[in-house]
């Protein structure tokens, strides 16, 4: 009887607790329990120990690297840091490194010099790889080559039916992954079936189904129409309140325009690191990049006039009509 009243209390007081660290409460030193820590914990591990989690997550430290063979460095002296739940968009030109940075914090390249580390555990040191593969999800641009059975549910339960899990657990697990990419409805569907866009989500709920703590996204969208891509960013956001750190690689201004922050790669160094307001107040920077602005920032610098000044920070469609609508209000 006390078991059963407590276990009820002791939920409530975690989830409560839990909620104060999840999502926008970014700087939480808590005393957590290493897993479980998100009020959406079914996306991640059972319980674990306890141990004080600083909501760094991941870190790079002064990360080279270059090809074998080659003796240029791609990436030079990377220091960045990602929090917990924290949506990051990574932009640059062609060939910056992009897609090896997404490789270094997956775990599968480790760096020539420096460190990269996952909740305090080095890509460097081998009896760490296997728990940081576990923990880091990596998704690619080409759905299709992700895609592995033949029934959407089968697809999702590849992964987690590889670690050996009970059947009840991969059912719990295949359940949670589709409802979060919202296919719940299309689980018993021939995977060649679905659109891109769900192609793609059906990607992402199989990593999910590994209980990853972490998203890092090769230009997933590059291959989707509109809609396909905002289901898919859609998704992401929603992952990312749910605590999942994401690092979304995209060639898409408008895509790093929804993010918490923007990293500009350029020239194998990080030219920017900050919110996407500062980031494209520097058209300059960025157009020297090759890179553009996303299209409400475009337009919005399109209406300066003498009088109308256009404020720094505008990159989504509610930020221009917020400013158009003033701009009307001004001029009427
Ligand atoms: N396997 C490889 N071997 C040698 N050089 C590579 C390899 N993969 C990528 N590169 C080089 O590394 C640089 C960065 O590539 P990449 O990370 O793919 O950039 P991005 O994703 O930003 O386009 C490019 O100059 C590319 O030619
Ligand atoms: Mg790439």
């Amino acid at each position: 009887m006390g078991t059963g009243v407590a276990t009820p209390l002791k939920w409530y007081f975690w989830k409560w607790f839990n909620s104060l660290c999840w999502p926008g409460n970014r700087r939480c030193g808590f005393l957590l329990p290493f897993y479980g820590a998100s009020p959406h914990h079914h996306l991640r591990g059972g319980a674990g120990p306890l141990v004080e989690l600083e909501c760094i997550v991941i870190e790079l430290k002064n990360v080279f690297y270059t090809y074998p063979g080659s003796d240029r460095f791609v990436l030079r002296g990377i220091d960045a840091k990602v929090e917990c739940g924290e949506f990051i968009a990574v932009i640059g030109p062609n060939g910056s490194g992009k897609s090896t940075l997404a490789r270094l914090m997956s775990g599968l390249l480790l760096p020539a010099r420096g460190q990269v580390l996952i909740d305090g555990l080095d890509t460097g040191t081998p009896e760490a790889r296997e728990e940081i593969r576990r923990r880091v999800g990596l998704v690619l641009q080409n759905p299709d080559n992700q895609l592995v059975a033949v029934q959407v549910e089968e697809d999702v339960a590849f992964g987690p039916g590889n670690l050996n899990l009970p059947p009840a657990e991969i059912r719990r697990r295949v359940d949670e992954s589709l409802e979060a990419v919202n296919l719940s409805g299309l689980r018993a569907r021939p995977p060649h079936l679905l659109s891109g866009g769900e192609k793609q989500r059906l990607a992402i709920a199989g990593i999910l189904a590994l209980r990853p703590r972490y998203l890092v996204l090769d230009e997933p969208t590059s291959m989707l129409d509109p809609l396909g891509r905002r289901e898919v960013l859609r998704v992401l956001r929603n992952l990312a309140q749910s605590g999942i750190s994401v690092i979304l690689i995209t060639h898409l201004m408008e895509e790093a325009a929804l993010s918490d922050r923007v990293w500009v790669l350029a020239d194998g160094g990080l030219a920017a690191n900050d919110s996407p307001g500062a980031v494209f107040s520097r058209p300059g920077m960025l157009r020297e990049l090759g890179l553009g602005l996303p299209f409400s920032a475009e337009l919005a610098c399109s209406v300066a006039a003498p009088g109308v000044d256009v404020p720094t920070g505008i990159v989504t469609m509610e930020d221009l009509v917020c400013f158009l609508c003033s701009v009307l209000k001004q001029t009427s």
